[in-house]
C-alpha cells in the first residue's frame, strides 16, 4: 500500500501564528482555511497542526487540558473538520499533533489527582513523590514542583506541564482513544511530541550530570518505546484507507544529541517516521553536512522507518538569523539578513533535493528572519521565564505570518495587536510581495516543490557538498568562499542566487539537468 510519507512536503502550521480568521489577533481554523489555496499552491501534500486543542497556552498548546476537542480560540471540532475536508479538496493531508510526554496542570486528571492526595491511584497517573531528584527541566530549573501537601511532581517541562506515568496502563489505554479519536475523524497522520520522552527509569535516579540533554537518560531514549511505538504502528496500519490511498502515519520528534541515538527507532515495524535534525543541529560547513547527511541515509537502511528532513520549525531559531550569525544571536542587530537569506535560500535547494520527505515550517518558505527584538514584556515563551531571560526561548520564529500590506498586523487578521508583535521592515517579506516577484523565496521554494527529483542518491565527486538522483539531476551547494565550477550540464533547473560567469558563487545552490 502506497507510503505517501515517504517523500511528502508537509507543511507545519502554528495555528497561533499562521492565519486570524476572526481578528482577535491569534490565529485560528477559519483563517487557515481561508488560506488553504495559497497552501495548495506552494504545492505541499500535507500540514501539520501544532496543538490546537484547550489549553491555558502556558506553552503555546503543548500543554493540553483536553486531547479530544478545540480550543475555543481556534475554533471548534466541526472547523477542524470542515478543513480537513477543504484541505482533502486541494489532495493536501492533515496531521495532528499528539502530546503524550505531559498534558497541562489544567487536565481534569491532574486536578483530580491533586485533589485526592499521595498515595491514590489519581496520582499514579502522573509521576509524584516524596522527594524531588537532582533532573532539570528542558526549560530551565528543577524538573520538580511541591504541591501544598508537601509531595512534588515531576514535569520535564514547564511546572504546568505534569509528565503522566506511562509504566501506568491506564495512560497507554487513554492515549489509545486520543489516537483513534483524531483517525476516525480523518486525518492523515499524527505528529508525536517529545517521542524520546514518555518512559521514566521507575527508580527515578540523581544523574551526575543533570544539565538537559538528548542523549539516552533515566527520561528520554528508554527501551520500552521501542515495543511501544510497534503498538502504535499496529493502530495506523489497522485503519482503512480513507479520502486518500495509502495507510496513516506518525512522525515522531525524536531529539538526540548524536545520530546513533536514534538507531533504535529504525526497525521494522517501528514509529513510520522519526524526524531528522541534524541538518539544522550541523554548522553551515560542507564536511559535516555531508557527513550528517551520509550517517541519516544510512540510519533508514533496512528498516521501513523514515526520517523527514528539517531546516527550522517553531521551537528553533529561523534558518536566516541562525545562517547569518557566527554565534547565536540575541538582537536583531546581529545577524547579517543578507548573508543569512542567500544560505537559508541555499538549504531550501538542499533540503528539497535530498532523497526523503521534507518538513517546512510556516514563513521558512518567506526567508523570515527571527525576530529577536520582541521587548521582554511580550515574551510568551516559558524559557524565557524560567530562565530569567538567560535562553530568549522561542517566540522570535513563531511570530504571526505577514500576508499582505506595508506594515503589521500584514495581513495576519483584520484585528490590530497580533498576540506577538511583528517586527517593522516586513513589508517586502509579506506572501502578497513575493508574489508578484518571481525571485523571491516563496517563488524558490514554489519551484523546487514542483521540481522536486526523485532517483537513487549518489554523492558527486569533486565537489565540497554534490549529489546526483537519478541518472541526470544534480545539486551543488557551495558552502566555500570561492566560486566553485559547475560540471557540464545541459540546462539550469533551478538556483538559489545568480550564477555569474558560469560559476556557482559561495553560499548558493544550483539543480542541474545534467547532460
Ligand atoms: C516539543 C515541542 O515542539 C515544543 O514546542 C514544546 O515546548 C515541547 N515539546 C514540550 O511539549
Amino acid at each position: 500500500m502506497t507510503q505517501w510519507w515517504r517523500d511528502a512536503v508537509v507543511y507545519q502550521i502554528y495555528p497561533r501564528s499562521f492565519a486570524d480568521g476572526n481578528a482577535d489577533g491569534t490565529g485560528d481554523f477559519t483563517g487557515a482555511l481561508a488560506r488553504l489555496p495559497y497552501l495548495a499552491e506552494l504545492g505541499v501534500d500535507a500540514v501539520w497542526f501544532s496543538p490546537f486543542y484547550p489549553s491555558p497556552l502556558a506553552d503555546g498548546g503543548y500543554d493540553v487540558a483536553d486531547y479530544c476537542d478545540v480550543d475555543p480560540r481556534f475554533g471548534t471540532l466541526a472547523d477542524f473538520d470542515a478543513f480537513v475536508a477543504a484541505a482533502a479538496g486541494h489532495g493536501i493531508r492533515v496531521i495532528v499533533d499528539v502530546v503524550p510526554n505531559h498534558c497541562s496542570s489544567a487536565h481534569p486528571a491532574f486536578q483530580a489527582a491533586l485533589a485526592a492526595g499521595p498515595g491514590s491511584p489519581e496520582r499514579d497517573l502522573f509521576i509524584f513523590r516524596d522527594a524531588p531528584n537532582n533532573w532539570q527541566s528542558i526549560f530551565g530549573g528543577p524538573a520538580w514542583t511541591q504541591t501544598p501537601d508537601g509531595q512534588w511532581y515531576l514535569h520535564l517541562f514547564d511546572s504546568s506541564q505534569p509528565d503522566w506515568n506511562w509504566a501506568n496502563p491506564a495512560v497507554p489505554a487513554m492515549f489509545e482513544k486520543v489516537l483513534r479519536f483524531w483517525l476516525d475523524r480523518g486525518v492523515a497522520g499524527l505528529r508525536v511530541d517529545v517521542a524520546h520522552g514518555l518512559f521514566k527509569d521507575p527508580q527515578l535516579p540523581d544523574v551526575p550530570d543533570p544539565a538537559p540533554s538528548d542523549r539516552p537518560s533515566p527520561w528520554f531514549h528508554r527501551p520500552e518505546l521501542v515495543a511501544h511505538y510497534a503498538t502504535w504502528r499496529a493502530i495506523l496500519d489497522s485503519y482503512p484507507a480513507d479520502v486518500f490511498p495509502g495507510r496513516r502515519t506518525a512522525v515522531g520528534e525524536f531529539w538526540g544529541d548524536e545520530i546513533t541515538h536514534l538507531e533504535p527507532y529504525f526497525i521494522p515495524g517501528g514509529m513510520p517516521q522519526a524526524f531528522n535534525f541534524f541538518l539544522f543541529q550541523t554548522a553551515w560547513n560542507a564536511a559535516a553536512l555531508r557527513q550528517t547527511i551520509t550517517a541519516s541515509l544510512a540510519l533508514a537502511e533496512g528498516s521501513d522507518v523514515v526520517a523527514p528532513w528539517v531546516i527550522s520549525n517553531h521551537d528553533v531559531m529561523r534558518p536566516v538569523s541562525r545562517y547569518g550569525a557566527p554565534a547565536p544571536a540575541r538582537s536583531d542587530a546581529e545577524v547579517d539578513v543578507a548573508l543569512g537569506t542567500r544560505r537559508a535560500r541555499a538549504a531550501a535547494l538542499l533540503l528539497l533535493a535530498l532523497p526523503g520527505s521534507a518538513y517546512v515550517y510556516q514563513g521558512e518558505e518567506l526567508g523570515l528572519p527571527e525576530f529577536l527584538d520582541i521587548p521582554a514584556a511580550d515574551r510568551d515563551d516559558p524559557v524565557y521565564r524560567r530562565t530569567g531571560g538567560a535562553r530568549l526561548g522561542r517566540d522570535g520564529c513563531r511570530v504571526p505570518m505577514p500576508w499582505s500590506g506595508t506594515a503589521a498586523p500584514y495581513g495576519f487578521g483584520e484585528g490590530g495587536a497580533t498576540w506577538l508583535p511583528q517586527p517593522d521592515g516586513w513589508a517586502a517579506l509579506t506572501v502578497e510581495a513575493q508574489r508578484a516577484d518571481p525571485g523571491s523565496t516563496l517563488a524558490l521554494y514554489r519551484a523546487a516543490i514542483a521540481g522536486r527529483p526523485s532517483g537513487e542518491f549518489r554523492w558527486l565527486d569533486g565537489y565540497d557538498l554534490a549529489f546526483t538522483r537519478g541518472d541526470d539531476f544534480a545539486c551543488l551547494v557551495n558552502l566555500g568562499t570561492e566560486p566553485a565550477e559547475l560540471p557540464a550540464y545541459e540546462s539550469v533547473l533551478l538556483a538559489s542566487g545568480g550564477l555569474p560567469g558560469g560559476a556557482l558563487p559561495p553560499d548558493t545552490a544550483v539543480w542541474l539537468r545534467l547532460r
